[in-house]
C-alpha cells in the first residue's frame, strides 16, 4: 500500500441516514488497522471550514455500529459551494496534516468533494448515505434498508387502524425525487397503490382504482405516496380530492417524516456500512481518488464519483407490475 497518505480525515454531509455510525467505525478502524491517522470533521463541510476537527482512534468509535443519525454531526453548507468556503477548508486540512478525506453523503455531498478535488488535488472517496436510495452506482445506499423496515413497521401500525374503521390512508414517505422508499416499502405493507415521481398515474387512475379496489370488496386502502410524487397534489389535496369524489370513502393522511431517517440501522446497513468503510480508506491507500464504493450484485466496486453525481436511478418496472398483480 502507498505510503504517502498518513492522515485520513471522514465527514457525514447532506440528511443523516442510519447506518452512518458504521460507516465512521469502519474507516475509523481501518485506518488503525494500516496505522494511519484519522481526524473526525464535525458538522461536514461547515466544520471543515471552520476547523471543527477531533482525532479518533479505535476505541473513538465503541458502541456506535448499533446507533442511528450521527456522531460527527451533519450540515449541508452554502459557505462550501463558495471558492472562499473551500480555500478556508482546504488551508484547514492542511494545518492538520490530513492528506485525503472520506465524504459519507449524498448528490450534493459528492458534488462539493469533486468541486474541491477539482481545484486542489485532494483524494477524495465518497461512500453513499442517505435513505433515498437515489445515487448512481450502487443497488443500496446507507440508511435505505433500515428506512424501508421502518416504514413497513409503520405501515402495519396504520393498517390495524385502517381496517378497524374502514378507511382509506394515504401515507407519504420521503423520497424527493425517487420512489424507490415508496415502491418497496408499498409492497412490502401490501398497500393497495404506489405513488412515487418516475410513474405519473394521473388522478382518473387512482380514483379508478379506489372504485376498483372497493367493488372487489375490500373496506380499507392503503395508498403510498413518495413525497416527491408528480401527480401534482400534496397527501391532503389527494384526500380532498378523494372526499369530493369518492364520499363512501372516510379518508385520513400520515406524512411519516423524519421518523424514517432516524433508529437503529438494520443488520444489513450495518455490514454495507463496514464493507464500504473499509473500501473507501483501502483504496485511498492504494492511491485512487475521485470514486464512490458502492454496492452492486453484491460486490463491492468503485464509481468515477462524477458518474455517480450525473448518473440516475432507475426504479424497477417490474416492481410496479408486481405491485399492481398483489394489490387486486
Ligand atoms: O435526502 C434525504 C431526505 O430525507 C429526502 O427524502 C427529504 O426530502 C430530505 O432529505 C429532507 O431534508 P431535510 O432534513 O433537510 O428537511
Amino acid at each position: 500500500m502507498s505510503v504517502n497518505i498518513k492522515k485520513i480525515g471522514v465527514l457525514t454531509s447532506g440528511g443523516d441516514s442510519p447506518g452512518m455510525n458504521a460507516a465512521i467505525r469502519a474507516v475509523v478502524r481501518t485506518c488503525a488497522f494500516h496505522n494511519i491517522e484519522c481526524t473526525g470533521i464535525y458538522r461536514g463541510y461547515q466544520g471543515m471550514i471552520e476547523g471543527d476537527f477531533k482525532e479518533m482512534g479505535p476505541r473513538s468509535v465503541n458502541n456506535i455500529i448499533n446507533k442511528g443519525g450521527t456522531i460527527l454531526k451533519s450540515a449541508r453548507s452554502k459557505e462550501f459551494m463558495t471558492p472562499e468556503g473551500r480555500k478556508k477548508a482546504y488551508d484547514n486540512l492542511v494545518k492538520h496534516k490530513i492528506d485525503a478525506f472520506v465524504v459519507i453523503g449524498g448528490n450534493g455531498s459528492f458534488t462539493g468533494g469533486l468541486l474541491f478535488n477539482k481545484e486542489y488535488g485532494f483524494p477524495v472517496i465518497g461512500i453513499p448515505g442517505t435513505i433515498d436510495n437515489d445515487i448512481y452506482g450502487t443497488s443500496h445506499t446507507l440508511g435505505y434498508d433500515t428506512a424501508l423496515n421502518t416504514v413497513v413497521d409503520v405501515i402495519d401500525k396504520i393498517r390495524d387502524t385502517a381496517s378497524s374503521h374502514n378507511r382509506l390512508f394515504f401515507v407519504e414517505v420521503m423520497g424527493r425525487d425517487a420512489g424507490h422508499i415508496a415502491l418497496n416499502a408499498g409492497i412490502g405493507a401490501g398497500a393497495e397503490e404506489i405513488l412515487i415521481p418516475e410513474e405519473d398515474m394521473g388522478l382518473d387512475r387512482l380514483l379508478e382504482s379506489l372504485r376498483k379496489s372497493k367493488a372487489s370488496g375490500k373496506s380499507s386502502s392503503i395508498v403510498v405516496i413518495a413525497e416527491g410524487d408528480k401527480i401534482g397534489k400534496s397527501a391532503f389535496e389527494l384526500k380532498d380530492y378523494v372526499d369530493q369524489n369518492m364520499p363512501e370513502y372516510d379518508v385520513r393522511v400520515s406524512i411519516l417524516g423524519h421518523m424514517q431517517r432516524g433508529g437503529s440501522p438494520s443488520c444489513f446497513d450495518r455490514v454495507l456500512a463496514s464493507r464500504l468503510g473499509v473500501k473507501a480508506v483501502e483504496t485511498l491507500l492504494e492511491g485512487n481518488s475521485n470514486y464512490m464504493v458502492g454496492l452492486i450484485r453484491d460486490e463491492v466496486v468503485l464509481t468515477p464519483l462524477e458518474n455517480a453525481v450525473k448518473g440516475k436511478t432507475h426504479v424497477d418496472k417490474e416492481l410496479i407490475r408486481v405491485s399492481d398483480i398483489v394489490s387486486i
